[in-house]
């Protein structure tokens, strides 16, 4: 496993990859902090492709002021050696100044579908993910990149993007990975002391809730949704920012649900930590398909 800091090796290298061996490369961008969720999508490009690569780039462009970039966790040796065991072919962990070179001026905004939920509650927030993935994607060309279904507008928004500027590159999305408890795994759950960790759970309960009652036949969104954030305001430590129910590909707002895939989104701020998590309904029909058409 070789750690690359510089773009231009990471470009040459990947090059060579592709066309003096003929390898496909499989890349899973992270911020690092390495969890299981991100290991279950390091297992699965290890699977798909020849060559696996692992970015851990902590991104200040997709942070909006007042926010956790300068506490975000960092520990690049503690993920080295997390990787290490994965049989992990490259990590680039490039410096900031590696990504965005003096002058950088060319940003990359995926209109509407990053305007609501995330998008309105941390403004600029998706024009740093996608800015960061076009460098990304056009530094190391991969054939798959591997995504958590745990950011599921993020994971909306990489297709689109994908899509819409023609990279030759496939988007595979893998389930949110949960402790016993129902907690998506996420990075920030570094952030939450024992009774935030504890009062973290209401918000799978929440939507295993709604989850049931659409299983049960209940099929009004504001009834779903109300139901999420019934649940949720009986945990004293946590505060709802949003529930939004919506076309699980479209982020269509939904009054009764139909046939199509629906997500139920949530986020909350239990104690300091903002956390977000999401079931989809009735997946079969819609974006639980894995892959670009
Ligand atoms: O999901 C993340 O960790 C980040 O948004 C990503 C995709 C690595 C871009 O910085």
């Amino acid at each position: 496993m070789e750690i690359i800091n510089r773009r231009q090796r990471m470009t040459s290298v990947a090059r060579k990859v592709r066309r003096e061996q003929d390898k496909t490369i499989g890349l899973v961008p992270t911020m690092g902090a390495l969890h299981e969720g991100h290991l279950s999508l390091v297992r699965e490009a290890r699977r798909m492709c020849d060559v696996v690569v692992v970015s851990i780039f902590v991104n200040p462009t997709q942070f909006a002021p007042g926010e956790d970039f300068e506490r975000y966790p960092r520990d690049l040796t503690k993920d080295t050696t997390i990787l290490a065991d994965y049989n992990v072919d490259y990590i680039f962990a490039p410096t900031p100044e590696e990504i965005y070179p003096k002058g950088f001026a060319t940003y990359v905004n995926v209109e509407g579908l990053a305007d609501q939920l995330e998008g309105a509650a941390r403004p600029g927030h998706f024009r740093g993910v996608a800015t960061v993935l076009t460098v990304l994607f056009h530094i190391i060309r991969p054939d798959f990149a591997y995504f958590g279904q745990k950011d599921a507008q993020q994971t909306l928004i990489v297709k689109r993007l994908v899509r819409d500027l023609a990279f030759d590159t496939e988007i595979v999305v893998l389930p949110t990975v949960r402790e016993d408890s129902g907690l998506a795994l996420s990075s920030r759950n570094a952030y939450l002391n024992g009774e935030d960790r504890r009062a973290a759970t209401i918000l799978y309960r929440a939507l295993a809730r709604a989850e049931a009652a659409y299983l049960s036949g209940e099929r009004s969104a504001r009834k779903l949704a109300e139901g999420v954030r019934a649940e949720i305001e009986r945990e004293p430590r946590a505060r709802l920012e949003y529930v939004s129910v919506t076309d699980a590909d479209t982020l269509e707002r939904l009054d009764k649900l139909d046939d199509r895939a629906v997500l139920i989104a949530v986020a909350a701020r239990i104690g300091q930590t903002r956390l977000i998590d999401n079931i989809v309904l009735n997946k079969q029909k819609g974006t639980g398909a894995l892959k670009m058409p």
